[in-house]
């Protein structure tokens, strides 16, 4: 890195440089069996007995659904420009097909409203991993039928909200659908099959393809059209041919399996070499890599650590310190020979190492590998064991440290040629995350389970600063 490329004080971003906050369905809005909503695989892996931390479940999360109006609010006092939520798919469409549910559909229709009214931009996710049980009782994401059934789904809320939301995500970090959900089994639907978790990896590729025309087929041509993945960034821990080849493997089951059938038309070779003994990829069916190749209006890169890979016989007996959960079974098909480490430095209460470095690798290997496509950063952020004080604030400094040091890896990005056009805290409110129920806390604003309450912590008011001014706050 060129000394020139150092952002320098004040560190300004953009004027038309996007300040969000994102947050999904699932993860806040409660409500679950109101208005005809019917159980996701989120609503019934949460209440299987040992699947969550505590037991926890969504039931109530944080009542965005009754709160909405409260917490659009928040936003607008705060400053910021836009907000990335998702859509509950059961809420919409209760089987997974067939006809919408209005009174679904105008619950979407009042929060945009309520946004647009406060000049708030938002940013719709279709998926955020909480299928409607009855398409997993048919099979799931490994059965092709569930791209299509999401490609109707999308066409449904394209048609109800494409008049008003410009910015559009089809789904939200498929690799953690696939692999967590249906390899390690520490998402729902909880299933531990790698043959299976790949096969999900293609239906997911296509139901965004699939997804992609249907919503340009019905919405007007300057909606965006986007996918959220969490591109991990994979280091080798020495630069041995083992750990390299390590590297390469794991970049191919975590980033390949989508960014190459959706930036390149094409699985890796590499990886369809590594996950032979397990499939035969034959579910791939002529034209599939066509339309998962439909062009993206931007690509979404959600962020949170890096991940440091070695040969496994460098580390025989070392836990699988992938940061994705406790299970017995490996979320990456085919890449038993691979060992996981901590990387060094300090961590968040999610035991995730703090690395903006990560961020600005992430950000500039896109930029070199999909020139021209504008890039969001759709998350990013940390989980801490925030308390009020006596005095009823919540001061949360390592959070505005760590928002600081990852909107600098940004703004240097910025400077040396890449086209990030805003960036989406996660997130707006703690909530429930996921197998680890409401103990690790994400948002910028505390919540208090008890009451419900909303209190914006320290972070929340340095970050509507940046936003409302543009540069990040000293
Ligand atoms: C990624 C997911 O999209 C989000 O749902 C989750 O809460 C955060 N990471 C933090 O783990």
């Amino acid at each position: 890195m060129s000394e020139s490329a150092q952002p320098v004080n004040p560190v300004t971003f953009p004027p038309a440089f996007l300040w969000g906050a994102a947050t999904s369905a699932y993860q806040i809005e409660g409500a679950v069996r109101e208005d005809g909503r019917t159980p996701s695989i989120w609503d019934t892996f949460s209440h299987t007995p040992g699947k969550t931390a505590g037991g926890e479940t969504g039931d109530i999360a944080v009542d965005h659904y009754h709160l909405y109006r409260d917490d659009v609010a928040l936003m607008a006092e705060l400053g910021l420009t836009a907000y990335r939520f998702s859509i509950s798919w059961s809420r919409v469409q209760p089987t997974g097909r067939g006809p919408a549910v209005q009174v679904g559909l105008d619950f979407y229709r009042r929060l945009v409203d309520e946004l647009l009214s406060k000049g708030i931009k938002p940013a719709v996710t279709l998926y955020h991993w909480d299928l409607p049980q009855e398409l997993e009782d048919a099979g799931g994401w490994p059965e092709r039928d569930t791209a299509y059934r999401f490609a109707e789904y999308a066409q449904i809320v394209g048609e109800a909200l494409g008049d008003r939301v410009e910015h559009w995500i089809t789904l939200n970090e498929p690799w953690c659908s696939a692999f967590l959900g249906y390899a390690s089994g520490v998402h729902a639907p909880g299933r531990t099959e790698p043959v299976a978790s790949l096969r999900a990896a293609h239906h997911l590729n296509l139901a965004h393809g699939l997804g992609t025309s249907a919503l340009r087929s019905v919405m007007p041509a300057r909606n965006s059209v986007a996918i959220s993945l969490n591109s991990s960034v994979v280091r080798p821990l020495s630069q041995s041919a083992a750990d390299l080849a390590a590297a390469r493997k794991i970049d191919d089951l975590a980033n390949g399996v989508f960014h190459g059938p959706l930036l390149r038309g094409a699985y890796p070779e590499t990886l369809l070499a590594s996950t032979s003994s397990l499939t035969d990829w034959s579910y791939v069916l002529d034209g599939d890599l066509r339309t998962i190749n439909e062009p993206l209006g931007a690509l979404g890169l959600n962020y949170y650590t890096p991940t440091l890979v070695s040969a496994a016989d460098a580390d025989p007996k070392g836990p699988r310190a992938d940061g994705h959960g406790a299970s017995n079974y490996s979320p990456w098909p085919g890449a038993d020979d691979v060992a996981f480490h901590q990387t060094p430095g300090e961590r968040t209460e999610m035991g995730w190492t703090i690395d903006p470095t990560g961020l600005h690798e992430l950000i500039m290997r896109y930029t070199k590998e999909a020139p021209g496509l504008p890039l969001y950063i759709t998350e990013n952020g940390a989980a801490y064991d925030d308390k009020p004080d006596p005095d009823g604030r919540v001061h949360d400094p390592e959070r505005i440290a760590y928002l600081h040091g990852h909107l600098r890896a940004v703004r240097r990005a910025i400077a040396e040629g890449a086209d990030v056009r805003g960036y989406f805290l996660w997130s707006l409110l703690d909530n429930f995350e996921w197998a680890y129920g409401y103990e690790k806390r994400f948002g910028a604003v505390y919540v208090d389970y008890a009451t419900l309450a909303r209190t914006p912590k320290s972070s929340a008011l340095w970050y509507g600063k940046a936003a409302r001014t543009g540069t990040l706050p000293a």
